[in-house]
């Protein structure tokens, strides 16, 4: 009696040991309209057979946690399953591999997915902890990060653009990056960075799915700020300067945010005078009291630039 109990724990034990579901990866993130590998083995013990295999997603108000049954997204029984599935299906049906793929997925398909079969003798069991799918819905989005909280961007930070969606963005695909719609060849990945942005980095970025004929993101404006560069005095009608003649010299300066203040300066045998306040000088009669050095400072709310 002894023995037959010993012997009966160590079946049972066996049996219930046997019996397992398990999934790989258990989160995945997949674009709409793709295919998505629902990778799966399960274990169930050598003197049963196997009655009924299927896929269930649990419906919005059950519980999500595979204890309670939803809609058949995959059955051995064809006929079960949800008119939503049909089709889209393709079972592994090999031993103890419970893989599933669906097709052409979309937001619809986001939530979760288990396995569940049923054995001989009244054997039931279902995977828990099940596979939860997200389906990142087109278009991609460009998010900008920086070391700063909500600031500017200035010339020496570091920006980090990712491409995303909404819900997800699929993992191990090569991306493609724009800067004012030209392709940036160096970057094929779901983030970009720029160590230290300069004012050549000023633009507008927007990303998409390498050799897909999927839309890009949006564009976005990535908005560096930076000190006056490249100040230079312009001077208007250009050529020789006669005497008499009214001419406009020009403070031109590539600035973001744009200059605020200009100031100029005349420089006449080491005496400098401060001569004017506004973009542009004007000489109504140039004589020989104009003769001098000419410069100009121009300021934004970054730096000062001669
Ligand atoms: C599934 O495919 C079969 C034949 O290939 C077709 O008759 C049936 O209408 C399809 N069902 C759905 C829901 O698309
Ligand atoms: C399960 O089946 C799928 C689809 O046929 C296959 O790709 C996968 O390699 C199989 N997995 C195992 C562990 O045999
Ligand atoms: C994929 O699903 C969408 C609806 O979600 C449908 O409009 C489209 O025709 C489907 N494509 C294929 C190839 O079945
Ligand atoms: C960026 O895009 C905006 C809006 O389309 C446009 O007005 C602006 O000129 C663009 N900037 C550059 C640097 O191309
Ligand atoms: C810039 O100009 C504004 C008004 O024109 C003036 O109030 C301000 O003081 C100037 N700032 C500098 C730094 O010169
Ligand atoms: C410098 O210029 C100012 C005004 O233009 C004048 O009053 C002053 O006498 C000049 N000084 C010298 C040393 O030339």
């Amino acid at each position: 009696m002894f023995y037959i109990s010993i012997l009966l724990q160590l079946l049972l034990s066996a049996a219930v040991a046997s019996v397992s579901v398990s999934y790989n990866p258990k989160s995945i993130c997949v674009l709409e309209r793709s295919s998505v590998d629902f990778k799966c083995t399960f274990d169930y013990p050598y003197y049963s057979t196997l009655e009924t295999t299927k896929w269930f997603k649990p419906e919005a108000d059950q519980k999500q946690d595979g204890t309670q049954v939803g809609i058949s997204v995959y059955h051995s029984n064809t006929a079960e399953i949800h008119q939503l599935y049909k089709n889209r299906t393709a079972y592994a049906n090999q031993d103890r591999n419970c893989s599933l793929q669906l097709h052409n997925v979309s937001k619809n398909d986001n939530g979760m997915y288990f396995f569940r079969f049923e054995y001989s003798y009244r054997g039931k069991y279902t995977g828990l902890g099940g596979i939860h799918l997200s389906v990142a819905v087109l278009p991609f989005r460009v998010t900008v990060k920086t070391q700063k909280e909500n600031g500017h961007i200035h010339e020496g930070d570091s920006v980090t653009l990712t491409c995303g969606t909404e819900n997800c963005t699929p993992k191990q695909k090569l991306f493609a990056w724009f800067k004012n719609q030209r392709l940036i060849p160096e970057a094929t990945d779901i983030e970009f960075r720029i160590s230290s942005v300069s004012h050549h980095d000023f633009g507008n970025y927007s990303c998409a799915l390498k050799n897909s004929s999927s839309t890009s993101a949006d564009e976005i404006l990535l908005d560096i700020k930076y000190s006056p560069k490249n100040v230079e005095i312009a001077v208007l009608p250009s050529g020789k300067i006669r005497e008499g003649n009214s001419l406009t010299l020009i403070c031109m300066s590539n600035a973001n945010p744009s200059v605020t203040n200009y100031s100029w300066f005349l420089i006449k045998e080491a005496n400098v005078s401060h001569i004017g306040f506004h973009r542009e000088f004007f000489i109504k009669a140039a004589s020989q009291k104009d003769d001098g050095q000419y410069f100009c400072i121009a300021k934004n709310d970054i730096k000062t630039k001669n």
